[in-house]
């Protein structure tokens, strides 16, 4: 009688979904893909990566075999699934550098590119984690929105199931509500980060800027729990039209002339949009 164990089962079951993955690329989201994926329990196979050094460190770290992607004509790798994880730039000429075989996939990382930047390979598809990979550990996809895409029912149910494995959530999507996510999430955490780059800048030497933290938890805690438009608690010197507050918040700026031509600009836009119907 043939005894099958549990780990073998589990191997089979890995298998079947996308349980080998080839990763390209040796930058910010190879590193969190990679960390995120072998924390799961998925295999990572190879490492491609033009840079030598940095291509073999990631191949060390996720216990892969290094494989160098200068000069390769269309070449064969190791696993079910191929993630490109390169400058968006690059995608189009990097897959072409591949071969998939008749069981492998291929897909993309980028919240800007068509799923059909792939398309030189049957089956291919794309995720797009709604996160800065900028700090790659185990963990850093947990409850993260994963927006997918694969034009194949195989590929959907492997991504799906990396997603569940990484404890984020995977989000079907289209490439018209990806891009949407896309901007806004630069308009809201690109664009904020710089405006906390201006909290620490305008307060050093004169306070911690973890000061400013209960004012913008206020802010997160009040965006998670009312789903209205957040313009409608917008509060401040130019919301109130308050020209002496803002005159004397100038004239602290004198020494920081792009400090002053950020708070002219902003405050003129919240004057502009409270003027609006609706917005008084
Ligand atoms: N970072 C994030 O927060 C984030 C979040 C979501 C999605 N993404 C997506 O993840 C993908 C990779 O971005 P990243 O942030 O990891 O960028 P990155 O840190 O700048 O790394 C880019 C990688 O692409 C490689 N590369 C660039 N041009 C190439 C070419 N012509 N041929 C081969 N390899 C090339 C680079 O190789 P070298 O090291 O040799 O230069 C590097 O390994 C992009 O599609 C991006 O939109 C990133």
């Amino acid at each position: 009688m043939c005894i099958v164990t549990v780990s073998t089962v589990m191997n089979e079951w890995r298998t079947k979904l996308g349980g080998r993955v080839a990763i390209v690329g040796s930058g910010q989201a190879a590193w969190a893909w990679g960390m995120g994926l072998m924390h799961a329990g998925i295999h990572i196979t190879q490492v491609w990566g033009r840079h030598a050094g940095r291509g073999r460190a990631l191949a060390n770290r996720l216990d892969a075999e290094y494989q160098s992607i200068a000069n390769i004509t269309p070449v064969s790798w190791e696993g079910d699934v191929l993630l490109l994880a390169v400058a968006d730039q690059a995608v189009e000429k990097v897959a072409a550098q591949f071969e998939c075989g008749i069981f492998q996939h291929i897909v993309h990382c980028c919240g800007t590119l068509a799923m059909e930047a792939l398309a030189v390979h049957p089956r291919h598809g794309l995720l797009w984690p709604l996160m800065n990979l900028s700090q790659a550990h185990e963990n850093l996809l947990q409850g993260v929105p994963v927006l997918l895409e694969a034009n194949n029912e195989p590929l959907r149910e492997i991504l799906e199931a990396w997603c569940l494995d990484l404890q984020a959530h995977p989000l079907p999507s289209t490439l018209t509500q990806r891009t949407s996510l896309h901007l806004a999430a630069v308009m809201t955490a690109n664009f904020n980060n710089l405006l906390l780059h201006w909290g620490h800048r305008t307060l050093k030497g004169h306070g911690e800027h973890r000061l400013l933290l209960p004012i913008l938890q206020q802010q997160l805690r009040l965006f998670a729990e009312d789903p209205t438009d957040p313009f409608a608690r917008q509060s401040g010197p130019a919301h109130r039209g308050d020209i002496e507050t803002m005159n004397k918040h100038l004239a602290l700026l004198e020494y920081d002339p792009e400090g002053q031509a950020l708070y002219r600009s902003l405050s003129r836009l919240i004057a502009q949009l409270k003027s609006k119907p609706g917005h008084d």
